[in-house]
Protein backbone atom coordinates (compact mmCIF):
# COMPACT_ATOMS: atom_id res chain seq x y z
CA UNK A 1 0.00 0.00 0.00
CA UNK A 2 1.42 3.10 -0.62
CA UNK A 3 2.23 5.83 2.22
CA UNK A 4 0.87 9.04 0.93
CA UNK A 5 1.56 12.55 2.44
CA UNK A 6 -1.75 14.59 2.54
CA UNK A 7 0.23 18.11 1.62
CA UNK A 8 1.79 17.81 4.98
CA UNK A 9 5.01 16.73 7.18
CA UNK A 10 5.64 13.81 8.38
CA UNK A 11 8.63 11.69 9.74
CA UNK A 12 8.26 8.76 7.22
CA UNK A 13 9.41 11.10 4.54
CA UNK A 14 11.99 9.21 2.92
CA UNK A 15 11.03 7.20 0.30
CA UNK A 16 10.38 3.98 0.45
CA UNK A 17 10.42 4.55 4.54
CA UNK A 18 6.24 5.19 4.56
CA UNK A 19 5.59 1.63 2.49
CA UNK A 20 7.73 -0.49 5.09
CA UNK A 21 6.37 0.85 7.89
CA UNK A 22 2.56 -0.25 6.83
CA UNK A 23 3.78 -3.66 5.63
CA UNK A 24 5.17 -3.97 9.28
CA UNK A 25 1.43 -3.09 10.64
CA UNK A 26 -0.27 -5.12 7.73
CA UNK A 27 1.88 -8.47 9.23
CA UNK A 28 -0.38 -8.12 12.21
CA UNK A 29 -3.39 -6.32 11.59
CA UNK A 30 -3.81 -5.10 14.68
CA UNK A 31 -7.52 -3.79 15.79
CA UNK A 32 -6.45 -0.85 18.71
CA UNK A 33 -3.94 0.99 17.43
CA UNK A 34 -1.65 3.66 19.69
CA UNK A 35 0.60 5.86 18.27
CA UNK A 36 2.22 8.04 20.40
CA UNK A 37 3.51 11.42 18.48
CA UNK A 38 0.90 12.17 16.03
CA UNK A 39 2.58 15.68 15.14
CA UNK A 40 0.38 17.02 11.38
CA UNK A 41 -1.36 13.19 11.10
CA UNK A 42 -0.21 11.54 8.25
CA UNK A 43 0.79 8.48 9.54
CA UNK A 44 -2.66 8.48 11.17
CA UNK A 45 -4.47 8.70 8.35
CA UNK A 46 -2.01 6.30 6.60
CA UNK A 47 -2.57 3.83 9.57
CA UNK A 48 -6.50 4.60 9.45
CA UNK A 49 -6.71 3.65 5.60
CA UNK A 50 -4.86 0.59 5.91
CA UNK A 51 -6.98 -0.81 9.26
CA UNK A 52 -10.20 0.23 7.34
CA UNK A 53 -8.99 -2.34 4.14
CA UNK A 54 -8.20 -5.02 6.66
CA UNK A 55 -11.32 -4.64 9.20
CA UNK A 56 -13.72 -2.13 7.51
CA UNK A 57 -14.90 -0.54 10.43
CA UNK A 58 -14.17 -2.42 12.99
CA UNK A 59 -10.67 -0.48 14.40
CA UNK A 60 -9.85 1.87 17.01
CA UNK A 61 -6.78 4.26 16.39
CA UNK A 62 -5.78 6.44 19.32
CA UNK A 63 -3.38 9.18 19.17
CA UNK A 64 -1.25 10.94 21.75
CA UNK A 65 0.33 14.27 20.53
CA UNK A 66 1.51 17.88 22.79
CA UNK A 67 0.29 19.65 19.62
CA UNK A 68 1.76 22.78 21.44
CA UNK A 69 5.56 24.12 21.73
CA UNK A 70 5.03 24.99 25.21
CA UNK A 71 7.95 26.19 28.04
CA UNK A 72 6.82 23.28 30.02
CA UNK A 73 7.69 20.91 27.37
CA UNK A 74 10.99 22.81 26.19
CA UNK A 75 13.27 19.77 27.08
CA UNK A 76 11.35 17.69 23.99
CA UNK A 77 12.33 17.64 20.52
CA UNK A 78 9.41 19.31 18.21
CA UNK A 79 9.85 19.45 15.30
CA UNK A 80 10.02 22.20 12.99
CA UNK A 81 6.03 22.90 11.86
CA UNK A 82 6.97 24.79 9.22
CA UNK A 83 6.95 24.43 5.35
CA UNK A 84 9.67 25.56 3.14
CA UNK A 85 7.57 25.25 0.42
CA UNK A 86 5.12 28.46 -0.24
CA UNK A 87 2.40 26.60 -1.66
CA UNK A 88 2.15 24.83 1.59
CA UNK A 89 1.92 27.50 3.59
CA UNK A 90 -0.63 29.85 1.57
CA UNK A 91 -2.57 26.67 1.43
CA UNK A 92 -2.87 26.12 5.48
CA UNK A 93 -2.63 29.78 6.52
CA UNK A 94 -5.12 31.39 3.90
CA UNK A 95 -7.56 27.88 2.33
CA UNK A 96 -7.57 25.91 5.62
CA UNK A 97 -7.09 28.59 7.59
CA UNK A 98 -5.63 25.94 9.88
CA UNK A 99 -2.35 24.90 11.93
CA UNK A 100 -1.25 21.63 10.45
CA UNK A 101 0.13 21.04 13.89
CA UNK A 102 -3.09 21.15 15.89
CA UNK A 103 -5.46 18.71 17.45
CA UNK A 104 -8.32 20.32 14.92
CA UNK A 105 -6.23 19.95 12.18
CA UNK A 106 -5.63 16.57 13.05
CA UNK A 107 -9.57 15.71 13.51
CA UNK A 108 -10.48 17.29 10.27
CA UNK A 109 -7.49 15.27 8.32
CA UNK A 110 -8.93 12.09 10.02
CA UNK A 111 -12.73 13.32 9.78
CA UNK A 112 -13.92 10.39 7.81
CA UNK A 113 -13.12 8.04 10.36
CA UNK A 114 -14.56 9.98 13.39
CA UNK A 115 -15.90 6.97 14.46
CA UNK A 116 -12.84 5.04 14.88
CA UNK A 117 -10.35 7.55 16.04
CA UNK A 118 -9.54 8.95 19.61
CA UNK A 119 -6.69 11.91 19.49
CA UNK A 120 -5.80 13.24 23.43
CA UNK A 121 -3.43 16.56 23.64
CA UNK A 122 -1.41 16.26 26.22
CA UNK A 123 2.01 15.24 27.51
CA UNK A 124 2.86 11.16 27.31
CA UNK A 125 4.53 11.32 30.64
CA UNK A 126 1.25 11.74 32.12
CA UNK A 127 -1.31 10.75 29.67
CA UNK A 128 -0.13 7.18 29.36
CA UNK A 129 -1.20 6.39 32.94
CA UNK A 130 -4.49 6.95 31.27
CA UNK A 131 -5.05 4.95 28.70
CA UNK A 132 -6.62 1.35 29.24
CA UNK A 133 -3.55 -0.64 27.35
CA UNK A 134 -5.40 -3.93 28.08
CA UNK A 135 -7.08 -3.83 24.71
CA UNK A 136 -3.92 -2.61 22.56
CA UNK A 137 -2.33 -4.48 20.04
CA UNK A 138 0.08 -2.15 18.61
CA UNK A 139 1.80 0.60 19.59
CA UNK A 140 3.93 3.35 16.60
CA UNK A 141 6.18 5.31 19.34
CA UNK A 142 7.12 8.69 17.90
CA UNK A 143 6.52 11.11 20.51
CA UNK A 144 9.39 12.92 23.22
CA UNK A 145 12.94 11.91 22.27
CA UNK A 146 14.25 12.15 25.92
CA UNK A 147 15.71 9.33 27.67
CA UNK A 148 13.13 9.46 30.41
CA UNK A 149 10.37 10.35 28.42
CA UNK A 150 11.25 7.32 26.47
CA UNK A 151 11.64 5.28 29.20
CA UNK A 152 8.56 6.20 30.30
CA UNK A 153 6.49 5.87 27.63
CA UNK A 154 7.61 2.11 26.95
CA UNK A 155 7.31 1.40 30.43
CA UNK A 156 3.06 2.31 30.35
CA UNK A 157 3.19 0.44 27.11
CA UNK A 158 4.96 -3.41 28.13
CA UNK A 159 1.21 -4.51 28.56
CA UNK A 160 0.76 -4.62 25.60
CA UNK A 161 3.86 -6.52 24.36
CA UNK A 162 2.83 -9.02 27.42
CA UNK A 163 -0.53 -9.61 25.66
CA UNK A 164 1.58 -10.33 22.45
CA UNK A 165 1.22 -6.92 20.72
CA UNK A 166 4.03 -4.80 19.41
CA UNK A 167 6.17 -1.40 20.24
CA UNK A 168 7.48 -0.41 16.58
CA UNK A 169 9.94 2.23 17.83
CA UNK A 170 10.85 4.88 15.06
CA UNK A 171 14.23 7.08 15.36
CA UNK A 172 16.15 4.02 17.12
CA UNK A 173 20.04 5.38 16.29
CA UNK A 174 19.67 8.70 16.03
CA UNK A 175 22.22 10.67 16.51
CA UNK A 176 21.70 14.09 18.23
CA UNK A 177 18.93 11.66 20.23
CA UNK A 178 21.07 9.14 21.82
CA UNK A 179 18.46 8.78 24.62
CA UNK A 180 16.04 6.91 22.59
CA UNK A 181 18.55 3.94 22.10
CA UNK A 182 19.77 3.98 25.79
CA UNK A 183 16.59 3.43 26.60
CA UNK A 184 14.88 0.94 24.30
CA UNK A 185 18.30 -1.42 24.90
CA UNK A 186 17.67 -1.03 28.60
CA UNK A 187 13.91 -1.73 28.59
CA UNK A 188 14.44 -4.79 26.05
CA UNK A 189 17.27 -5.99 28.22
CA UNK A 190 15.07 -5.48 31.67
CA UNK A 191 12.45 -7.38 31.01
CA UNK A 192 14.22 -10.35 28.12
CA UNK A 193 11.93 -9.04 25.19
CA UNK A 194 12.67 -9.85 21.37
CA UNK A 195 13.99 -6.68 19.69
CA UNK A 196 14.56 -7.00 16.20
CA UNK A 197 16.28 -3.27 14.21
CA UNK A 198 14.81 -3.07 11.17
CA UNK A 199 15.52 -0.42 8.20
CA UNK A 200 19.11 0.69 8.37
CA UNK A 201 18.64 0.95 12.23
CA UNK A 202 15.63 3.42 11.74
CA UNK A 203 13.01 1.34 14.01
CA UNK A 204 13.09 -0.82 16.58
CA UNK A 205 10.55 -3.55 17.02
CA UNK A 206 9.71 -5.18 20.29
CA UNK A 207 7.66 -8.11 21.25
CA UNK A 208 7.62 -11.47 23.36
CA UNK A 209 10.69 -13.77 23.26
C1 LIG B 1 8.60 12.97 15.07
S1 LIG B 1 7.08 13.68 15.46
C2 LIG B 1 5.89 12.43 15.13
C3 LIG B 1 5.71 12.17 13.67
C4 LIG B 1 4.55 11.28 13.33
N1 LIG B 1 4.54 10.04 14.09
C5 LIG B 1 4.61 10.95 11.86
O1 LIG B 1 4.77 9.77 11.52
O2 LIG B 1 4.53 11.87 11.05
C6 LIG B 1 7.15 13.69 17.21
C7 LIG B 1 5.89 14.24 17.86
O3 LIG B 1 5.94 13.88 19.23
C8 LIG B 1 5.36 14.92 19.97
N2 LIG B 1 5.87 14.83 21.34
C9 LIG B 1 7.10 15.13 21.80
N3 LIG B 1 7.19 14.90 23.11
C10 LIG B 1 5.98 14.41 23.52
C11 LIG B 1 5.44 14.00 24.76
N4 LIG B 1 6.17 14.00 25.87
N5 LIG B 1 4.15 13.59 24.79
C12 LIG B 1 3.39 13.57 23.67
N6 LIG B 1 3.86 13.94 22.45
C13 LIG B 1 5.13 14.36 22.37
C14 LIG B 1 5.74 16.21 19.25
O4 LIG B 1 4.80 17.20 19.51
C15 LIG B 1 5.75 15.75 17.78
O5 LIG B 1 4.54 16.09 17.15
Amino acid sequence: MRYKKYFRKTSLKQKGDGEFFLEEIKKKNPKIFLEVGVFHGVTARNICELLTKIHDNDFKYIGLDLFEKSDENKSEIIPNTNFSNPFKQIYFKYIKRQDPYSIDAVKDLLKKFKDNIHLIKGNSNIVLKKIDMSKVDYVFLDGGHDYNTVKNDLERCSEVIDNNGTILCDDYNLSYAPGVKKAIDEFVKDNSYNCEILRNNRFAKIEKK
